[in-house]
Formats: C-alpha cells, structure tokens, sequence
C-alpha cells in the first residue's frame, strides 16, 4: 500500500487530514470574517461588492478556492467517519461514564457540532454564493464624488425599468460634470442581497445558533490540530491556548454572528 492510500484508510492518517483541513478553515475563516467586516461600512455597499468582486476574479484566490471546497469535504467526512469510529469501537460504553473528569464536553461533541456547521455551510452557500456565482443578482451603479467622497447609489436599468447588465465583473469610468469628476462602478449588488437576507428572523437565528457551535468547535478543534501535528510544546501551548479561546472561540463567532444581527437590528 503505497503512503498516499495508507493516509486515506489509516485511522492516524485521517486525523492528519482532518487536522491540517480544520487548520485551513481556521485560517479561511479569519480572512472571511475580516473581509466581510466591510459590510458595516457607511458607503451603501460598494466596498464589500468591489471585494466580492475581486474574491471572486483574482485567479491565486480563486485556486486557493477550490481547495477550500475540497477541504471542507475532507474535513467534514473524514471528522464525521473518525467520530463513527470511536462511537462503534465503544459500543457498549463504560460502566461509569464521567466524562467531565477526562475531557471538555466540547471534545465529546465535535461530530454534533461538525456536523451543525455542515447544515449551516450548506444553507449559507446556497443562499450566497450559489446565488452570486449562478443567480441573477441585480447590477448597482454607484457615483462616487471624488472631490467630497460621498456616493450615491441606484439600481442599475433601463429606461423601462428593466434590470441591466455588463459583460464584465464591474465596469469603472471617470467622468466629468460642472468641474467636477465622478467615478462611476457598476457591479453586482451582492450587498443589497445580503441586507434582505438577514431581514429574515429565523435565518438571523440560524446564523447565531450556527455561530456558537462554531465559537465550541474551533475551542476544542484548533488546539486539538495542533495536537495531532505533533505541534506541542510548553513554549507555544498558551500562544495555541489564547488563540484557540480568545480569536476562535469568541472574536471569530461574535464578529460573524454581528453581520446578521447588525441588519436585522440596526440597519
Ligand atoms: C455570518 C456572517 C457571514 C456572512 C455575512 C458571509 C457572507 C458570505 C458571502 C456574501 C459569500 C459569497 C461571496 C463570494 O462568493 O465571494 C460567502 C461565501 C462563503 N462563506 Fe460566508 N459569510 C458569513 C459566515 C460564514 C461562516 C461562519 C462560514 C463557515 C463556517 C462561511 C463559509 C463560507 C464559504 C465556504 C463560502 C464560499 C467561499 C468561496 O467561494 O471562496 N461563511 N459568505
């Protein structure tokens, strides 16, 4: 059996993929949440279309993407297979179960709440990045002052008010009205497709229930990879301890869970 079939089938080979898996979405996650924090924006959506733009066009980000869907397959099988295994080759339990005395119940429940973040990665896929890549997103077209800053925004249609669109991901142009120059961006309205989204009570609870099983998850999962790669050692374990508690189990969640809120609550 050759080592890359031996990684597959052995049961410490799969800790391997799911631990090097888990520490990519760690690190996705990051990105993602950084990168959508532009959402709180004051500037009716532009940045965070223009980023979504350039997310979905920059050809190193795009390759990285493809990875980040293998990987979030690996992870999520192999993890949910690693979890069956344990289960069955315990079928019958311990005749005093005290799980408390050896172990988080958060690492008890990785599966359950794996498989939480599945459902929800499913559901958020399909609402937005299904909807952006195949949908028929509405095109905006954005005015933007370049001598005051300030931007105005309005659908992007004919005079009909039919809804337009452009070959390209996002069309700029510079023009001049009065002295003055304006740059005009027409782009997908991703933004607006976001706000009405979370306008809905129940997908804004999804998203907040999600996000705890997230902040439970990452707690136990990123120091628990670390742990299978061997990356253990005192000098580093707090560093790996803080970041696991502080970035993944409270920054991380409460700045995703923030988004939807912010549109059901404030916006
Ligand atoms: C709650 C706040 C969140 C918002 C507002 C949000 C928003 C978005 C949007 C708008 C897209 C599509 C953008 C594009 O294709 O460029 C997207 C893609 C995605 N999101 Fe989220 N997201 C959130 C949380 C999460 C969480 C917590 C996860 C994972 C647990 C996640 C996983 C993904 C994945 C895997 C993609 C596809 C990325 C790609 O194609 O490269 N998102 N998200």
């Amino acid at each position: 059996m050759s080592w890359f079939t031996r990684m597959f089938t052995s049961t410490i080979g799969q800790k391997l993929i799911v631990a090097l898996t888990g520490l990519f979405l760690s690190t996705f996650l990051v990105v993602h949440m950084v990168g959508n924090l532009q959402l709180f924006k004051d500037d009716q959506g532009m940045s965070f279309n223009l980023y979504s733009v350039f997310m979905t066009s920059n050809p190193l980000i795009k390759t990285v993407s493809y990875i980040l869907y293998l990987s979030i397959l690996f992870h999520a099988f192999k993890g949910l297979h690693l979890a069956y295994k344990n289960l069955k080759a315990r079928p019958v339990g311990y005749a005093v179960v005290n799980g408390k005395a050896n172990s988080h119940w958060t690492s008890r429940s990785m599966g359950v709440l794996g498989t939480i973040i599945l459902v929800f990665i499913v559901v958020h896929m399909n609402d937005f990045w299904a909807e952006y890549k195949f949908g028929h997103i509405p095109y905006v077209q954005y005015e933007e002052n370049l001598q005051t800053g300030e931007i105005k925004s309005k659908p992007y249609i004919d005079e009909a008010g039919n809804p337009k669109t452009i070959a390209k991901k996002v069309e700029e142009t510079i023009i001049s009205k009065d002295g003055i120059d304006y740059k005009l961006t027409i782009t997908k309205d991703l933004y607006a497709e976001v706000a009405e989204a979370f306008n809905n009570p129940l997908l804004v609870l999804l998203y907040v229930i999600a996000m705890f099983a997230v902040g439970f998850h990452l707690f136990h999962g990123f120091k628990s990879g670390f742990q299978t790669l061997g990356l253990n050692h005192p000098r580093y374990n707090p560093a790996i301890q803080f970041l696991s508690t502080w970035v993944f189990a409270v920054i991380i969640p409460a700045g995703f869970a923030a988004m939807p809120l912010y549109f059901l609550l404030i916006k």
